[in-house]
């Protein structure tokens, strides 16, 4: 991903992920909340031509060297866009069960799948207002769960993101309103194990 930055298209309808996520919700967070991030992204951009030919992963991970006057709208936007297109990549109809790997990693970090789920809960449930928990790996495959603020992503922390729970409101509240452990216990049963597997495989952002 680079500049200019696009809205990616989902690889299924707005209605897939139903009953745990509904159609409504899915178009606005969309088509509204991830379209503002990555317009927003483009226009901080538009004024700093010696930044456009940088990855987007690469923009996060050195936030600090960026000019102060855009940082902030870098980690806010840039960030958002690079969560929304990695949540919706992680997202499927048909949910089941981690790959050989992902299970083998989860085991061996926390213990067994069940265990690492009720503590990704927890992390995902703790988070004071808006923001995500994600599931990262640092270089030497050691899993973390981090429990982020608005819009920052691993990334900014020297993990790579492998999988990630959006807990802003927007994301669950038409359906949930504010019972986000029911939204989080859902969530599971969408989750794309597949493409979890393939970014733990590939080290891919
Ligand atoms: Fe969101």
């Amino acid at each position: 991903m680079a500049y200019p930055f696009e809205l990616p298209t989902l690889s299924y309808a707005y209605d897939a992920l139903d009953p745990v996520i509904d159609k409504e919700t899915m178009e606005i967070h969309h088509t509204k909340h991830h379209r503002a991030y990555v317009d927003k992204l483009n226009l901080a951009l538009e004024k700093h031509p010696e930044l456009q030919g940088k990855t987007l992963e690469g923009l996060l991970r050195t936030l600090d060297t960026l000019p102060e006057s855009i940082r902030g709208q870098v980690r806010n936007h840039g960030g958002g866009h690079m969560n929304h297109t990695i949540f919706w990549s992680t997202l499927g109809a048909n949910g089941g069960s981690p790959g050989e790997q992902t299970q083998q990693l989860l085991e061996r970090n926390f213990g067994s799948f069940n265990e690492f789920k009720e503590a990704f809960e927890q992390v995902a449930l703790g988070v004071f207002g808006s923001g995500w928990a994600w599931l990262a790996t640092d270089k030497e495959k050691k899993l973390h769960i981090h429990g982020l603020p608005n819009q920052d992503n691993p990334l900014m922390h020297g993990d790579i993101p492998l999988l990630g729970i959006d807990v802003w409101e927007h994301a669950y509240y038409l359906r949930y309103q504010n019972r986000r452990q029911e939204y989080v216990k859902a969530w599971w049963s969408v989750v794309n194990w597949e493409e979890v597997e393939r970014r733990i495989h590939h080290d891919m952002v």
